[in-house]
């Protein structure tokens, strides 16, 4: 597989992400569980650090862009269903088509990942859900390639899975295994059909932007902190926060990178000063300096 050039052949992430801002990197894209490896072998080789994408729906890249290679998994699409319930899932799929795929074969569980773009190595990484669980509780166990180019398979417990969190970002998930539950299809769609219903009507499912900026704080919503603070609809260039939930920024069009960071800063400043609440983030800030898997 041909490892991408520095400089001007590098791909905009912006096209690759859902808030739709930030710079350039190499982006490389494997297609096979071999391809990743070999890719992974050769960079540790050579001392060359990486990032793995997948939707880009949590990341703010900067403006400048990275210099890592990004490891992009949108091939990485195998589907694969197994007797009793396992299904393989290949890093790249997305939960959308999932949801799809696995709900017309009468198997469910999977009310987590309803309303949001995704791949499956992504939810997995962050442990991706809310409320109506977590994928966590569907992992069976993931197959990652570590930085060296080594495959290995962890269970779900070695995953150690917390909020938001995971060991998964060590690596590169290649596969997550699932198990699900088979539901009576009539019942679960009317509960998928419910959640997406909810999550329309109090997140901006219809702009860009990357989730969630803020976790929550112990038994608070960051975004009924923001919203106390009369920060909704606050703008900083096409970055604004959202009419509709405070804990989310949304590109109005034309956006930079630094825009978003700027409103973060100010929105964390001012649910510090008037609340004493010091907001942490959830999505991943991409930028030259923060030190990315693969080093
Ligand atoms: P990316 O954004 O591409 O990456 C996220 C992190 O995972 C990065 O650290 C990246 O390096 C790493 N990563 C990605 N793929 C791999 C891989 N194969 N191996 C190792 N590391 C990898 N999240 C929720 O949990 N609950 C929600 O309800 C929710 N609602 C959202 C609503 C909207 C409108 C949007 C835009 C986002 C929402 N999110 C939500 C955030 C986001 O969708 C999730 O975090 C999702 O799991 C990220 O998946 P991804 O494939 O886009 O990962
Ligand atoms: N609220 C407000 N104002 C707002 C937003 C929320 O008052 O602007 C109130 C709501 O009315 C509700 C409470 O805060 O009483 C909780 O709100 P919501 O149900 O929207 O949940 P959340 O805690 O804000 C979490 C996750 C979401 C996930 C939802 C639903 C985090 C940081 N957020 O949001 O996940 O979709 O629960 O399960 O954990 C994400 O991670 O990117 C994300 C969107």
């Amino acid at each position: 597989m041909r490892l991408p050039t520095t400089g001007p052949t590098a791909t905009p992430l912006a096209r690759l992400t859902t808030l739709g801002v930030g710079g350039s990197a190499d982006v490389v894209a494997p297609s096979t569980l071999s391809d990743l490896t070999e890719l992974l072998a050769r960079l540790w080789r050579e001392g060359r650090a990486w990032r793995a994408l997948g939707r880009g729906s949590n990341v703010i890249v900067a403006d400048e862009g990275v210099p890592e290679t990004v490891v992009h998994t949108r091939l990485l699409r195998d589907l694969r269903f197994e007797a009793g319930g396992g299904v393989v899932v290949g890093a790249g799929v997305a939960t959308s088509l999932l949801l799809s795929e696995t709900r017309q074969r009468g198997l469910g569980g999977l009310e987590c990942l309803v309303g949001y773009p995704a791949t499956i190595g992504g939810a997995a990484r962050m442990n991706a859900g809310g409320k109506w669980g977590t994928i966590s509780s569907r992992v069976r166990c993931v197959r990652i390639v570590s930085t060296d180019g080594t495959v290995r398979e962890l269970s779900a417990a070695e995953c150690a899975f917390g909020y938001r969190s995971s060991v998964l970002g060590a690596g590169v998930v290649a596969e997550v295994v699932l198990d699900l539950p088979e539901v009576d299809a009539a019942e679960y769609r009317e509960a998928v059909d419910a959640i997406y219903r909810e999550k329309a009507a109090t997140q901006p499912l219809a702009e860009r932007s990357a989730g969630c900026i803020f976790k929550n704080p112990d038994g608070e919503s960051a975004g009924r902190l923001v919203d106390r603070s009369d920060m909704k609809g606050v703008a900083i260039g096409g970055a604004a926060v959202s009419a509709i939930h405070g804990n989310f920024i949304v590109n109005r069009g034309g956006a930079s990178a630094s825009d978003v960071l700027r409103l973060i800063d100010h929105v964390r400043e001012s649910v510090t000063r008037e609340q004493g609440v010091d907001l942490e983030l959830e999505v991943e800030v991409w930028k030259a300096g923060r030190v990315p898997a693969g080093v």
